[in-house]
């Protein structure tokens, strides 16, 4: 039988979409930012968020702006404009809680300084998964999946698509990731 997947959630990716120096310098300046701690983070986490530092150079501003450009065309989407960039770092035995970010239309994270087997949860918004047994796990029936993701690394999902996960524990210390908001403009 043919199986259509209808309804899929689109979740941009663009591997070394900073250069290792560019990491480094980011890294670098994240590190000397006053970081606070954030609702969405458990444990030994900080955050700027709300704080607005400027700490993204512009020539990275904009790369990020043509990702979000081309996410939205491909989806069909009115352009969104960054709203907001803030840092994250999380240390030993922290987890980032499940979440959403409300008012925003499409987000994102350029991870910074991740562990080679780090993962970026999301949880099926399809209410009516969570209803029907299921005797395997399949693309139709995951509660959440993963992908993976690596330094350099840029990310692009729905705000509304809610991510992290309350029983996953950050293994190390230092755990960056710049993370941002987008509005349709
Ligand atoms: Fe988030």
């Amino acid at each position: 039988m043919n199986i259509v997947p209808l309804f899929p959630t689109p979740i941009g990716s663009k591997v070394d979409f900073i250069t290792s120096k560019e990491r480094l310098q980011l890294w670098d300046r994240i590190k000397k930012i006053d970081h606070h701690p954030h609702e969405s983070i458990i444990g030994e986490g900080y955050s700027t968020h709300r704080k607005s530092p400027k700490f993204v150079d512009k020539k990275i501003q904009d790369r990020i702006q043509s990702a979000l450009d081309e996410y939205n065309e491909t989806c069909g989407n009115f352009p969104s404009k960054i709203l907001d960039i803030w840092s994250n770092i999380q240390n030993s035995g922290s987890k980032l809680k499940q979440h959403s970010h409300a008012g925003c239309d499409i987000s994102g994270a350029l991870y910074i300084n991740v562990a080679e087997d780090d993962k970026l949860y999301f949880h099926n918004p399809n209410p009516y998964v969570y209803f029907t047994p299921r005797k395997d796990l399949t693309p139709y029936n995951y509660e959440y999946h993963w992908i993976p993701v690596k330094n350099c690394q840029l990310v692009l999902f729905p705000s509304w698509l809610r991510h992290g996960n309350d029983n996953v524990i950050n293994k190390m210390d230092g755990r960056i990731v710049v993370s941002f908001n987008s509005v349709n403009k």
